[in-house]
């Protein structure tokens, strides 16, 4: 689907008032997104895994207002209570997403939402907050214009979401989800994410991620910063290109199951996209001393056991421990025994791929 695609023809809606309420997860990338160019147009594909446990929950209930020329009118409550400061962040969504939902200055609207994950946990929420929003405001188009198919609805909330956070357009749909125009990829675009379609070795639709609570507090850069510093960054092209490869690569791994293939591409992705940041001006180091001592009795761990584990990391000093689901038993007694003292108050999630968000 192409940008002028996602523009019905002229609508009125004869509804009143009504609800949608959708859960999205958060998802963790393999080949990582780093560097955009405008309106959340990333400069290389990313891939990634679909979380279950981690998501957002979102209601947005809405009535008509008698005054439809002004301003959005907005509620916004994060856990059952009235909460401005995500107001701005919704505003700016609303005001790159009307083109596409001419409805939205038609209503007022009461977003209430919130994480099953803690709040400050470092975790980012941005993929399933504009992922579960994108989902609500697409049901509410449907049910003013019901004749839209399931394909119009994934595919356009995608594109809504990626206009909120690049990343949360891979937040709808699972296991894996795949952003961004790659070569061997048909169908692959920029504007939102796709269902990852080719084989899929059945080890990969169990996969487990633990993530590891390094620091809570918030990030040092935002990812819209971390984004700009690629602009202009003296290995930017060369990043852009290993991206590229390093997805092509795991094409046949993703078929054949190769972990270990596997491991050094998700690997050598994290610590890439860190080096990224760390030969930036300004430069940035996004690992605390516990994420490189986490990364260290892994690597130990691997050697001595001969155990499939591997890390994966955000922009952030939390690790992401990424292994195939009958290894469980044996990385949960590595975790309580060696790297939950490296935890914030010995704090980790237990997660695994999923197949996508769910409307309540
Ligand atoms: O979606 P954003 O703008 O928050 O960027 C996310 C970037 C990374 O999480 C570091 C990588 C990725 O592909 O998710």
């Amino acid at each position: 689907m192409k940008e002028t695609d996602f523009v019905l023809p002229a609508y009125e809606s004869s509804l009143d008032s009504g609800k949608a309420q959708w859960s999205a997860p958060s998802n963790i990338a393999l080949i990582k997104y780093w560097g955009k160019y405008a309106s959340q147009i990333p400069a290389n594909a990313s891939v990634s895994f679909t979380l279950t446990n981690c998501k957002t929950e979102t209601t947005v209930a809405f009535k008509k207002r008698s005054n439809q020329d002004q301003d959005y009118d907005l509620t916004v409550l994060f856990e059952g209570i009235i909460n401005n400061d995500f107001r701005p962040k919704i505003e700016t969504f609303f005001s790159r997403v009307e083109p596409y939902l001419p409805f939205l200055k038609k209503y007022h609207f009461e977003i209430s939402t919130s994480n099953t994950f803690p709040h400050s946990s470092g975790i980012a929420s941005s993929a399933s907050g504009m992922a579960a929003l994108a989902l609500c405001l697409m049901d509410i188009e449907r049910q003013i214009y019901p004749k839209m198919t399931d394909e119009y609805f994934f595919g356009k909330a995608s594109f809504l979401a990626r206009l909120g956070s690049g990343s949360a357009c891979r937040s709808i749909k699972g296991p894996l989800v795949e952003w961004g125009k790659h070569p061997l990829i048909n169908h692959s675009t920029n504007l939102y994410g796709i269902e990852y379609p080719f084989e899929v070795h059945e080890v990969f639709k169990s996969y487990q991620d633990t993530i590891l609570l390094v620091h809570k507090g918030a990030k040092t850069v935002s990812s819209t910063v971390g984004h700009d510093l690629m602009k202009g960054h003296l290995f930017a092209e060369q990043r852009f290109q290993q991206a590229k490869e390093n997805l092509g690569k795991m094409i046949e791994v993703f078929a054949t199951g190769d972990i270990a293939k596997f491991i050094e591409i998700v690997e050598s992705e994290a610590l890439s996209l860190h080096a990224m940041m760390m030969s930036s001006l300004p430069y940035f180091i996004l690992m605390k001393p516990n994420t490189l001592q986490i990364i260290e009795r892994i690597w130990e761990y691997r050697k001595s056991t001969g155990g499939q584990l591997c890390f994966t990391l955000d922009a952030g000093a939390n690790v992401h421990l990424l292994y195939p689901e009958n290894e469980k038993e044996k990385v949960k007694n590595f975790i309580d025994s060696e790297l939950v003292a490296y935890c914030e108050n010995g704090h980790y999630i237990c997660d695994r791929v999923g197949d996508g968000a769910k409307k309540l």
